[in-house]
């Protein structure tokens, strides 16, 4: 609910608006729903998991208190300071007037961040004292991210590879999923500004086995610990997004589910039927040491984004060779999109991602960008080197 295209093509739609978490436990209730995994964050912040638990619901996914792990910037980052869990250094703001104490203690670029969801638009790097202020400033005022931005974390500016690591947990066992590396900036070669994701892949080496192992054990295993001691265990799925710095691994963000678009390249290369089995499992707090194969095979996945996006964009533009990508051997996962007079047209920010195998990342990437190009709608725009440094 509400679904999309693509969701329309696979199961039934409930058409309508988002609904309080009350009236999704109802709605729950009359269709006898056996286990309901929450996607995004807003629902999950907005305490769906505990409506649903209240009323004996299997429900997967944190509860609200477990979700200001990405509800709350700061609270994020007193949990890793809490818990010695390497992050970078970071100060807040609440006022104006603690915007020039709070960068006097970083070098540029700085590092602003919006405290509340801002759909992975509440993310500035700027470069000098006078953005740095600005940025500060327009988000205490509301004029960037509205509410989001009324309190405000500044953080020193990290380097290194990116690496999201995504895993599924009861609350005490987990299952870690293989590392993934999205794309966050907006055009090629990192620039323009930071969007919720414009590509992504799953390739062996985007963490060493002894990079694997530091973030188990310095941030993984301190983290759900780190949870369960404040009294919120979590359940459901952790991404921790790491830099990669030449001090180790260290925490930019937390989000409380899959990532978008990580899940489409990882999910690619699931190759375990039992999956739902295993979520289920997971809702029931009964995990144990259940396990999920791979393919020995890379994936990747290129958005296909609405002109304008990450700022303002036109929606109801017709999409066309959905089709043709598909024949070409790719999977074209719908994001923003919908079903008009029965053809597919835009609908959001970010509209598709497109999705193929091979069996190197290259491969990957050749299969992904030719089926992409096959796709048209009107100022569709994504970018060309997804991959690319890895390669
Ligand atoms: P976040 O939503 O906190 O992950 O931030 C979004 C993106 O901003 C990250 O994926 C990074 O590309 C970038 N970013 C966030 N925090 C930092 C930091 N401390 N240093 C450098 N880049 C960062
Ligand atoms: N791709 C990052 C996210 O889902 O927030």
């Amino acid at each position: 609910m509400p679904g999309n295209a693509g969701i329309a093509m696979e199961a039934s739609c409930i058409p309508g608006d988002v609904l309080s978490p009350k009236e999704l436990a109802c709605l729950a209730e009359t269709l006898a729903v056996d286990l309901t995994v929450v996607g995004p964050e807003a629902p999950l912040v907005a305490g769906l998991v505990d409506e649903f638990e209240a009323r004996g619901r299997t429900v997967l996914g944190p509860t609200s208190a477990a979700a200001q792990l990405e509800g709350s910037k700061l609270f994020a980052k007193q949990f890793l300071q809490t818990h010695n869990i390497p992050s970078a250094r970071y100060a807040v703001v609440n006022t104006p007037a603690d915007i020039s104490p709070a960068l006097a203690s970083f070098g540029f670029p700085v590092v602003i961040k919006a405290d509340g969801l801002a759909a992975g638009k509440g993310v500035v790097i700027a470069q000098d004292e006078s953005e740095a202020t600005k940025t500060t400033t327009d988000m205490l005022s509301g004029v960037f991210v509205g509410q989001a931005g009324r309190r405000v974390v500044v953080e020193e500016f990290l380097q290194g590879p990116e690496a999201s690591f995504i895993l599924l947990t009861d609350g005490t066992a987990y299952l870690p999923f293989p590392a993934t590396q999205d794309h966050k900036r907006v055009f090629d070669d990192d620039q323009g500004p930071n969007t919720g994701g414009m590509g992504a892949f799953c390739a062996p080496g985007i963490l060493s086995p002894e990079q694997y192992k530091t973030v188990v054990e310095t941030i993984i295993e301190p983290t759900l610990a780190g949870a369960r001691k404040l009294g919120h265990p979590f359940r459901g799925f952790l991404y921790c997004g790491l830099m990669l710095t030449a001090d180790g691994p260290k925490v930019l963000e937390f989000n409380v589910r899959m990532g978008d678009p990580e899940t489409q390249p990882l999910l690619y290369a699931l190759e375990s039927d039992d999956f739902a089995e295993i979520l289920f499992a997971a809702a029931k707090g009964s995990l144990g040491s259940a396990q999920l194969s791979w393919k020995q095979q890379s994936t990747a996945c290129v958005v296909l984004a609405s002109g304008g996006y990450p700022g303002p964009y036109k929606r109801g533009l017709p999409i066309t060779g959905l089709d043709e990508a598909q024949a070409a051997g790719a999977t074209v996962f719908h994001a923003g999109t919908l079903l008009r007079e029965g053809r597919p047209v835009t609908a959001g920010g970010r509209v598709l991602g497109v999705t193929a195998a091979g069996d190197t990342l290259a491969d990957a990437l050749k299969n992904t960008y030719s089926a992409a190009e096959k796709i048209h709608f009107e100022g569709c725009h994504y970018r060309r080197d997804i991959g690319k440094k890895a390669l």
